[in-house]
């Protein structure tokens, strides 16, 4: 696997930050804990450009509201050193709502709310429930398995197959290709173009087939949305709207879900307090998320933004860390703490504002699918090397290899 492009270390963290150095990949939270209360604006100029990492609950919610003059038209977490100018360097992601700002953003989401509205997403539980117990057959019997690479990674790519309509085959070319924009692509952009266009490339075919011969399925009814702002460029809106739930469903799902086993194959007397008490699940994965948030998004000014002591300035970027805003002490209680009872939980995992996550309910589906059904089949388990164990980080955080053993 490629890692990030390779930095100095960091000396100062208020001044020279990076969201890529090996220790804040692995356990970020000492830094936002020194950052909160010595400097909760740090900044970088690492990688080309100024970014602005805020650390406090009440700033990052505060910035998500900054709306336009905070844009999310180039939504990409940092951009790309200088020197790797050489192809294309705009994002290329053309996958409103994320990458859009209002009005645009508003009539796009309005088209995809009503399918992950709590009832609709149910409709995917069965499927999902399949899905966990095929998977966890494949590998009960060896008494061990790699739970970042043969479990929690092989379900949203199929429960987004099997919701788009695409062909479930496919699954695994998606992981690949999601990888590839937003973890390996974040390090080479020559990758990050490869696979955006893989991606639109495929989109365009099954969307364009989908405007000649109409199926039932969710593209087409995309498709066929009486939607004034769409006439004409229905075909354009779709695949954007299509790469967005691909890109959005896909790892940021399996990192939760690959968290949650590291958290519960780490903690024994966790795993055994939920194994031994159904009740606890709703709890106990809320403070998954909370704990192991996975998504940090940006957003670029548009125009100076003065913000407290500082000011944001035309084309700074600000790094929405909702990781980072969800282990402020002032927003909850021994924030450092996993309670897996914790019952006052506001975290903000899904984001705040009007970008907030359009998908959380289905990720919640297939967390609390994923994670009870695991629980049922292999109650006993345990990471057996924890130094094994590796994390993405970036835009997205979570286990990538997880070896379990049960
Ligand atoms: C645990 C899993 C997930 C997490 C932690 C997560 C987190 C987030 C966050 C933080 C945002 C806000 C982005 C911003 O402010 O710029 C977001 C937006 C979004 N997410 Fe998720 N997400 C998850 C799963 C999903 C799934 C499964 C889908 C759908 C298949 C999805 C679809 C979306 C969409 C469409 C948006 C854009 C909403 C808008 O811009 O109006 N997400 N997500």
């Amino acid at each position: 696997m490629l890692s990030p492009p390779a930095t100095a270390p960091v000396d100062d963290w208020t001044t020279d930050y990076d969201i890529f150095d090996p220790e804040y990949v692995k356990d970020p939270t000492p830094v936002w804990k020194d950052l909160r209360e010595g400097c909760p604006m740090a900044r970088t100029d690492r990688r080309g450009i100024r970014s602005w990492l805020p650390t406090k609950y009440a700033d990052v919610q505060a910035l998500a509201k900054i709306v336009p003059e905070l844009s999310s038209k180039d939504p990409l977490v940092v951009t790309l050193p200088p020197d790797m100018d050489v192809v294309d360097n705009s994002s290329g992601l053309n996958a409103p709502p994320i990458s859009a700002d209002p009005p645009e953003q508003i009539w796009t989401r309005r088209m995809i709310l009503p399918a992950f509205a709590p009832r609709a997403v149910e409709a995917h539980r069965e499927f999902t429930e399949d899905l966990c117990n095929r998977l966890i057959d494949g590998f009960i019997d060896d008494g061990r398995c790699d739970a970042a690479v043969d479990y929690a990674q092989q379900i949203p790519p199929r429960v987004i197959a099997h919701m788009l309509g695409f062909d479930p085959n496919k699954a695994d070319d998606f992981t690949e290709w999601v990888r590839g924009v937003l973890e390996l692509g974040l390090a080479d952009p020559k990758i990050r173009v490869k696979y955006r266009d893989i991606i639109q490339n495929f989109l365009i075919t099954e969307v364009t087939s989908r405007a000649k011969e109409p199926r039932d399925d969710y593209l087409s009814e995309l498709l066929a949305m009486d939607i004034p702002e769409m006439k004409g460029r229905e075909i354009q809106v779709v695949v954007g709207i299509a790469n967005l739930l691909l890109i959005a469903g896909i790892d940021t799902t399996w990192s939760s879900i690959g968290s949650a086993l590291y958290h519960f194959g780490t903690h024994p007397d966790d795993r055994r307090r939920l194994a031994a008490d159904d009740a606890l699940f709703p709890t106990a994965l809320e403070e998954m998320l909370r704990y192991y948030s996975p998504v940090t998004m940006a957003r670029m000014a548009q125009e100076d933004v003065p913000f407290g002591d500082i000011v944001i300035r035309d084309g700074e970027k600000v790094l929405m860390n909702f990781p980072g805003a969800n282990h402020d002490e002032d927003a909850f209680e021994d924030a450092d703490k996993v309670l897996i009872d914790r019952t006052r939980n506001r975290h903000i995992a899904f984001g705040s504002g009007i970008h907030r996550c359009a998908g959380s309910n289905l990720a919640r589906l297939e967390m609390d699918v994923s994670v009870r059904t695991w629980f049922a089949r292999i109650p006993e388990f345990e990471v057996s090397n924890p130094d094994a164990v590796t994390w993405a980080g970036g835009q997205v955080r979570g286990p990538r290899k997880l070896p379990m053993r049960f």
